[in-house]
């Protein structure tokens, strides 16, 4: 049990977990080490995740600045044919060339201090985040610049994507300076009825501004729409319901100075203040004035789903923090005795009428990178499944695939410690949000990572199949369902 595992311990596996991935494979097939692959699955997985951690000798400063590698899995009547390959950013092209570190990331400052990073405002867009198929496109995506599109078979990268210049920065001359493309966000959320993918991008200005930005079926970006914020905040995902756009905008202090100097990363000079509460701004779809109202103290990386209630409230389910995790720092990350840096799941009630948001706590068992299944587009979803751990467990060690019912409360695990699972991929089968659990789990032993499918009702091992490496743990992918199109 985890419990037994003490933060040195934890963090020594985080560690090696972090190994570069040296080799990239096309189409290996790879073999059941336990159970068998449902002959029913038929598709890809994709996913996204920092593939390498280091330059030159020099660790990377931040887990939010691996270089984005991808993995496709291709599941076709039981055969599982894998591929991997790093995402060869502009950045990780000139890095590799140079041998050495060459920007800034998020949370990593140049060698060399105050001379090295001064005035260097360029973050290397790593792409690392997420990977989702759209209109044809397979595209990596990374909140704070461009897609970079890939080919959806061998992961060779394709380039960068503006789509036809429409992500380009049309504002002031300052504005193009600090930012000269509008980043493209990394949970972009798909309206199933229409087919269009919506997404956001908060570009940082003299003005900052919420970029919104809509898809079409065939791929074609419309015009964006610029949102003016009056105050700088921080948003990773929102929640797309039949009516709305809904942005949790926590408050949050930026030291500029020290940034701009390099004297502190941009992931240090930056403070949310989770004491006080986050604004939810409620874009309404079909026109009409957004309208502002204070939900509950703390930070959301991931809102799980959500839908409009018939009474015209908005209900989310989210993974929520009562104090930003500084996920830098390990030592206050996997503290016994810290209580507050695992999320826990929430479901938020936002009454734009009444101007009133209630709260009510799902479970106590910490919860992250939550997914429910898909093809519910607005309706209500009664499974949560996520990565966490046993309600007790204060170290931000989520070693658990876990299902919340979020009907009855109840939640079921997975638990893997030492072990560490990824982020759970549901793939129904039928109608009711049941079928196979897809997850990447890293094997703290013999530091090597498996693809683990379970199943979704009891959470119960189908199949296990090593990779013939080991892969740090990533962030997100997606499924892309091949049975439709035969
Ligand atoms: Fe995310």
């Amino acid at each position: 049990m985890t419990a037994d595992l003490t933060p040195v311990q934890m963090a020594t596996i985080l560690d090696e977990a972090g190994q570069t991935v040296a080799q990239e494979y096309r189409d290996l097939v790879l073999v059941c080490d336990r159970g068998t692959v449902p002959r029913g699955l038929s598709g890809v997985l994709y996913r996204n995740g920092p593939g390498r951690l280091e330059r030159g000798g020099r660790r990377y400063g931040h887990v939010f600045d691996g270089d984005g590698h991808i993995l496709r899995l291709a599941f076709d009547e039981g055969r599982v044919g894998y591929t991997n390959r790093f995402v060869r950013t502009q950045g990780l092209v000139a890095e590799e060339r140079a041998g050495r570190l060459l920007y800034r990331g998020l949370g990593t400052n140049l060698p060399g201090g105050l001379p090295a990073n001064l005035l260097r405002l360029t973050i290397k867009n790593v792409a690392n985040t997420n990977v989702i198929f759209h209109a044809n496109r397979l595209m990596a995506l990374w909140e704070g610049g461009l897609p970079y599109c890939l080919d959806p078979v061998s992961l060779e990268t394709l380039g960068a994507e503006d789509f036809d210049k429409g992500l380009r920065n049309r504002f002031s001359w300052l504005d193009r300076r600090l930012a000269g493309v509008m980043p493209f966000a990394a949970h972009p959320c798909l309206d199933e009825d229409t087919g269009e993918l919506h997404n956001f991008g908060l570009l940082l200005g003299r003005k900052h501004r919420l970029m919104l930005y809509r898809l079409g079926p065939d791929g074609d970006l419309a015009e964006p729409l610029a949102h003016p914020l009056d105050r700088l905040s921080f948003v990773h995902s929102f929640l797309l319901t039949r009516r709305y756009l809904v942005f949790l905008l926590p408050h949050v202090d930026f030291d500029v100075p020290r940034s701009l100097l390099g004297l502190s990363t941009w992931a240090d000079s930056l403070r949310v203040a989770t004491d006080r509460p986050m604004d939810a701004l409620l874009i309404p779809r079909g026109g009409g004035p957004p309208q502002t109202l204070e939900t509950v103290p703390g930070f959301v990386f991931h809102i799980a789903h959500g839908y409009d209630r018939e009474d015209g409230a908005v209900v989310l389910d989210l993974a929520h923090y009562r104090d930003y995790p500084p996920l830098n720092r390990l030592d206050i990350l996997l503290a016994h005795d810290n209580p507050y840096t695992t999320p826990k799941p929430l479901r938020l009630v936002i009454d734009p009428g009444r101007g009133s948001c209630e709260t009510q706590p799902l479970s106590p068992c910490p919860a992250e990178l939550p997914r429910v299944a898909p093809g519910g587009f607005g309706k209500p979803r009664r499974y949560i499944f996520s990565i966490g751990a046993p309600a007790e467990r204060r170290a931000y060690y989520l070693s658990c695939i876990q299902r919340l019912d979020t009907l009855t409360g109840e939640t079921i695990h997975h638990e893997f410690s030492p072990d560490l699972p990824g982020e759970p991929v549901l793939v129904p089968e039928g109608p009711h949000e049941a079928g196979w659990v897809l997850t990447l789990v890293y094997r703290a032993q013999e530091r090597r990572t498996d693809l683990v499918i379970l199943r979704s009702e009891d959470l119960g091992v189908q199949a296990v199949l090593p990779l013939p490496h080991s892969v740090p743990p990533g962030f997100h992918g997606s499924w892309l369902d091949l049975r439709d199109s035969r």
